[in-house]
């Protein structure tokens, strides 16, 4: 298990490139299979969900050739099978979107069931309720959901919750039904309107899409496409506040800033500042950040993947700040481990109330989830000498180069092998 050492106390400065947008590419890459012809994606983010995503879609047969770490070649036509093994699954629960492109593209898929994590029990019943109004029976046995159908045709779907997954797994399975889908209540995330988009680069036809109503016009088939995807809207919301909590001066490049919206909002209430260029942004972090009251909400709202940085930045802002989670119910892992770091953080439900201190110091802390661990990150680079964070795969599932890219802002960061006992015993003394 790797372990970043972050020595605290210098303030970010310089440039960081964005990658691409995970949670879009997770999405994209299982449309990718819908068509019997060679898709070529690039502006993919080099994380491991990616890995693992084409590794299941290798499974099944698709031909999938690794140009490079940002760039992938999927042909669906050698597909020999619709079934998607747990091992995949729990690796990453977004391999679930395999189930609405197969079901869309052949009529039946099996996939496992994705167990709770880390922030939630995250059902999906919503995803099952959409193929069910497509026409599919949809059986769950043996810890696998099987979703088939004679044909599948459009329907008029009120998603009950506002949920990215279960519109994105919908788009996907309705986009060669017979006529026209509308789907209500959706989600509106940059990361959905990139996945409607790259369907619609396949001749898919899909209005609406960033708006609480999508319109799918089912279609015979999809044709091959090459597509890029768009910067990854939390990787950059997390280097704006690394920026601001450490006194930096950064200037991100290769981001939409419209995407960026209620994450620069927070920043100015905090007493940052955020200049707006074409595509990138410049963060100024102020001698002392201000506190104020964050809750999360879908996208165009503030998102629920910046609730754990905006607390490890608030933890060490002026005043007293109140961060309540309404998307996950269980969002707030990281806490304890910022308390051993000297934050003042209460939990309350769904609230956590946050009394900003002077300083935090450094400590031995664990990555719970891949936001919680980022949380740890900026809580690392603020405070008073070394921190080692453990279990950092769970960081890397969606940063490219985490630590590279804050090296390349004067960041004092290293990665360890956790079994590099040398390495280890080097920053053990220094960590208390
Ligand atoms: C996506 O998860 C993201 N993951 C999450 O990012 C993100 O936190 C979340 O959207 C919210 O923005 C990917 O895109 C791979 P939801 P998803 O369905 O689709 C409830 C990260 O850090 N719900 O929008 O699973 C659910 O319990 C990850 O990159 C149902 O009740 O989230 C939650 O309370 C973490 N029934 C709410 O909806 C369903 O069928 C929103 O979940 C589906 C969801």
């Amino acid at each position: 298990m790797d372990q970043y050492i972050i020595k605290g106390g210098k303030p970010l400065q310089g440039e960081v490139v964005i990658s691409g947008a995970k949670n879009a590419a997770l999405g994209i890459l299982a449309a990718a299979i819908m068509t019997d012809g060679t898709v070529v994606v690039d502006n993919l983010p080099c994380v491991r969900d990616i890995k693992v995503l084409l590794q299941a879609i290798e499974q099944i047969g698709a031909k999938v050739e690794r140009v490079d770490c940002n760039t992938v070649k999927i042909s669906g036509n050698y597909i020999d099978s619709v079934v998607i093994d747990y091992e995949f699954i729990r690796k990453i629960r977004a391999s679930y979107y395999l189930l609405g492109a197969l079901l869309g593209k052949y009529k039946r898929a099996k996939v496992a069931l994705p167990g709770g994590c880390n922030i939630g029990s995250r059902p999906i019943d919503q995803h099952i309720k959409g193929f069910e109004a497509l026409g599919a029976s949809v059986k769950i046995e043996h810890g696998m959901i099987e979703a088939s159908a004679d044909k599948l045709v459009g329907s008029h779907i009120y998603l009950d919750v506002v949920s990215v997954g279960a519109t994105i797994n919908i788009m996907l399975a309705a986009c060669m039904a017979e006529g026209t889908t509308i789907l209500e209540n959706t989600a509106k995330e940059p990361h959905v309107v990139d996945v409607a988009n790259f369907l619609n680069s396949m001749g898919a036809d899909i209005k609406g899409a960033g708006t609480d109503i999508i319109r799918i016009k089912g279609v015979e088939k999809l044709h091959p496409t090459e597509y890029s995807i768009i910067p990854d809207q939390i990787e950059a919301g997390t280097f704006m506040l690394a920026a601001a909590a450490t006194k930096g001066d950064v200037l991100i490049k290769n981001v939409i800033p419209k995407h960026l919206d209620a994450i620069t909002a927070k920043l100015l209430e905090m007493g940052a500042t955020v200049e707006e260029l074409d595509d990138a942004v410049r963060v100024k972090g102020p001698e002392k950040l201000g506190s104020t009251h964050v809750k999360t909400l879908p996208y165009p709202g503030f998102p629920t993947d910046m609730q754990p940085q905006t607390a490890a930045a608030l933890a060490v802002s002026s005043g007293t700040s109140i961060v309540t989670e309404s998307i996950f119910e269980n969002r707030f892992k990281y806490v304890d481990e910022l308390s051993r770091m000297g934050a003042s953080i209460k939990v309350e439900g769904n609230s956590a109330i946050i009394d900003g201190v002077d300083n935090l110091t450094g400590a031995i802390v664990r990555a719970p989830d891949l936001r919680a661990g980022a949380a740890l990150v900026i809580a690392g680079l603020v405070a008073e000498g070394y921190t080692q964070i453990e279990q950092v795969e769970n960081i890397e599932r969606g940063y490219e180069n985490f630590e590279k890219k804050l090296q390349g802002l004067n960041a004092d960061i290293e990665k360890i092998s956790g079994d590099d006992e040398k390495a280890i015993k080097k920053f053990k003394f220094k960590v208390g």
